[in-house]
């Protein structure tokens, strides 16, 4: 690559993409319009470089949030895909569209008046019913999910394998935006999930005793001594602080005084 190549490469913004010595410029077509870019970067990265700037359809940059979905098909390919922006990597002759979001209808539920059961899931979501078993959506998730297997669990009234299935679920829409019995999968699979989580699974008594040592106050003088303290002492407090191990099985810290 020549020195005035070099310097036209930007870095994009966000994480500060730093190009490798010698990275390729590949064309992509972003919206149907041509742009060079390197072939380092990932399409949200790309789109950056080439001009666009995220006011939507750009969130934790870490495949987490599920606000960056895209559709591309690579040129001469009649394949159809999908992907997160923020994950991957552009490939040349690629033809991007992103959906910074796709509409879909969350019902109205209060959680303390419903029940896990299936009759609650087809109170609130009975489009489920129409499954056709296409697998599209399964084949649409970024995220690997076994999508359509998860419906069919919710049509059994399976909750807590609805719940199981769909805990990676990002809710980028992308199941949503091919299921041609127009299923709403992921406000279907977070009310299992909610549901699960209030009716199925043991209360988590550790995190219930925390809350009660809060509320009467056994960390209000440590956390003001905290907040009273300089900054050398914070320093000193978090370079010396006791470290849990890589392999913490059966690690306990020597200072218990606030467990
Ligand atoms: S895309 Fe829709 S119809 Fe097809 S398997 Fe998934 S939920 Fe069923
Ligand atoms: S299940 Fe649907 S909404 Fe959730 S990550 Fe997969 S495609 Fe996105
Ligand atoms: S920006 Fe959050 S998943 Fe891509």
């Amino acid at each position: 690559m020549s020195e005035a190549q070099k310097k036209e490469i930007k870095v994009a913004t966000g994480d500060r993409a730093i190009l490798p010595e010698g990275t390729r410029l590949v064309p992509i077509y972003i919206m149907g319009k041509r742009y060079q870019v390197p072939e380092t970067l990932t399409i949200q990265k790309a789109l950056e470089y080439a001009g666009y700037q995220f006011i939507r359809s750009c969130g934790c940059r870490g495949g987490i949030c599920g606000a960056c979905p895209t559709v591309y098909r690579i040129m001469g390919d009649y394949h159809l895909h999908f992907c997160l922006a923020c994950q991957t990597v552009v490939q040349e002759n690629m033809y991007l569209t992103q959906i910074p979001f796709f509409p879909a209808n969350r019902a109205s539920y209060k959680l303390e008046e419903v029940d896990a059961s299936a009759e609650t899931i087809m109170k609130l979501y009975p489009e489920v019913m129409k499954c056709v078993a296409c697998n599209t959506c399964t084949k649409s998730c970024p995220m690997d999910i076994e999508v359509m297997e998860y419906v069919n669990a919710a049509m059994r009234g399976d909750i807590a394998k609805v719940a199981r299935l769909s805990f990676d679920c990002i809710q980028c829409g992308l199941c949503s935006s091919r299921c041609p019995a127009q299923i709403q999968h992921y406000h279907l699979a977070q009310l299992c999930r909610r549901l699960h989580a209030k009716y199925q699974v043991p209360k988590a008594e550790h995190l219930q005793a925390r809350v009660a040592d809060i509320k009467a106050g056994k960390y209000d003088e440590m956390l003001k001594n905290l907040v009273n303290s300089d900054e050398e002492t914070l320093r000193k407090l978090y370079v010396e602080r006791e470290m849990e191990p890589q392999e913490s099985e059966g690690w306990e810290p020597q200072d218990k005084t606030f467990l």
